[in-house]
């Protein structure tokens, strides 16, 4: 995220004094990647950020997975898993899959959240219906349904919804960006990008709260598993009066994607969204189809020898997966090892078609994802044999 931004109260020179109005120092704090070599912001704290009073275990939701043993492509049908929504976007997760690098999970949530932050990598949410505001330490940022809320490793901040929300949560155990291949090599979104920075979203003003003895909930590391910790501080994390850089939560809602199309079918990538390490992220957006006139709209068949695919159908209607069961709310698993592709009559369906109305977020690792109580308790058993119906006696 290399577009520079700045919000409230800063000093002209980076590292110089800095006062409140009592003539008293802020604090400046430095939050960046990798070290001290890639993005970071500069922020301006009236405490000190460092402050604890307490740290005690907190056991964050379910994160034990079980192998996708025997090898099967798999459907959860996420909108099975909540009968109500009186819990919050943190702690009311539940997990669907995952793996040493990205951990898939869902919430439907109209609770406040507590406030909280992930250690272990960065999260983006993706907002499948809802709207409300994420309170964070650089300032509040407004969501609504479509938007991928991209929230940075260690960023303090609690879902504040306005009505039920609908979250898929994918969280990283590294950072997640553009693609590389989006930005020119100072990090400017390039012509072909599919998005751009005027379709970013970020916090706008400073979020100044007041308190004592405030919690918040850390999702970290121990032991190589995930594990939690609730800190105590002193004085609220919502202190800060200014900050700059290019390292901060920001919003990018769905349907400022750009879709890129052909006369033939266009491979996955052109729907690439985002980038994590050892995982991609794409969409599939409503768009117009493949124009040439013998042209097959819907996908070939593809083993994706070197990934586990995740299909996540939020709207529309998903044209190559007619007749399996799935419809909004499903997810899909493709794992390697099966070469999946349309549903029987999908193909023939779908020719002379002009548009499709369709919204997907694919997450595909390239390492194999297991199986986690979330997923497992929305399972649609039948859908592995979902292609071989209707074939006849082959
Ligand atoms: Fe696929």
């Amino acid at each position: 995220m290399a577009y520079y931004r700045r919000v409230g109260d800063v000093p002209p020179k980076r590292h110089t004094q800095h006062r409140k109005p009592d003539g008293g120092l802020l604090r400046e704090e430095l939050v960046g990647e990798e070290g001290f070599t890639g993005d970071s912001s500069l922020l301006y704290h009236r405490g000190v950020p460092s402050a604890l009073v307490a740290a005690t275990p907190w056991d964050p939701p379910e994160t034990r997975t079980e192998p996708n043993h025997p090898l099967k492509p798999r459907h959860f049908r996420l909108h099975e898993l909540f009968a109500d929504a009186d819990r919050d976007v943190v702690t009311g997760r539940r997990l669907v899959l995952g793996n040493d690098d990205v951990r898939i999970s869902y919430a439907v949530a109209a609770e406040e959240s507590p406030l909280y932050r992930n250690a272990i990598g960065d999260e983006c949410v993706y907002v499948e219906s809802g709207s409300g505001t994420v309170e964070t330490v650089f300032g509040a940022l407004e969501f609504r349904t479509g938007d991928y809320v991209l929230l940075p490793r260690g960023t303090t901040h609690r879902w504040v919804p306005r009505e039920q929300v609908r979250a898929y949560c994918i969280e990283a155990h590294s950072h997640i960006g553009p693609p590389k291949r989006y930005l020119s090599h100072r990090g400017q979104f390039l012509e072909h990008a599919p998005y751009c920075e005027r379709d970013l979203r970020g916090p706008d003003e400073p979020l100044l709260a007041a308190g004592t003895e405030v919690e918040v909930l850390v999702k970290h590391l121990s032991g190589g598993r995930v594990a939690g910790t609730r800190f105590v501080h002193p004085q609220h994390p919502f202190d800060v009066v200014g900050w700059d850089g290019c390292l901060y939560p920001h919003a990018l809602n769905i349907g400022d994607f750009e879709p890129i199309t052909g006369r033939v079918h266009q491979p996955p990538p052109v729907h690439q969204v985002f980038e994590g390490a050892q995982f991609v992220v794409c969409n599939f957006v409503p768009r117009k189809v493949d124009y040439h006139p013998l042209a097959v709209p819907v996908p070939y068949y593809h083993s994706n020898v070197d990934s586990d695919e995740v299909m996540f159908y939020c709207g529309g209607d998903y044209e190559a997966r007619k007749g399996s069961g799935v419809g909004p709310g499903s997810v899909s698993l493709h794992p390697g090892g099966h070469s999946h592709g349309p549903q029987p009559g999908a193909a023939e369906a779908s020719l002379g078609a002009e548009a499709f109305d369709e919204l997907a977020v694919m997450v595909d690792t390239f390492r194999p994802l297991q199986l986690g109580e979330g997923g497992l308790a929305g399972e649609a058993p039948e859908y592995a044999w979902s292609w071989a119906r209707g074939l006849g006696n082959l």
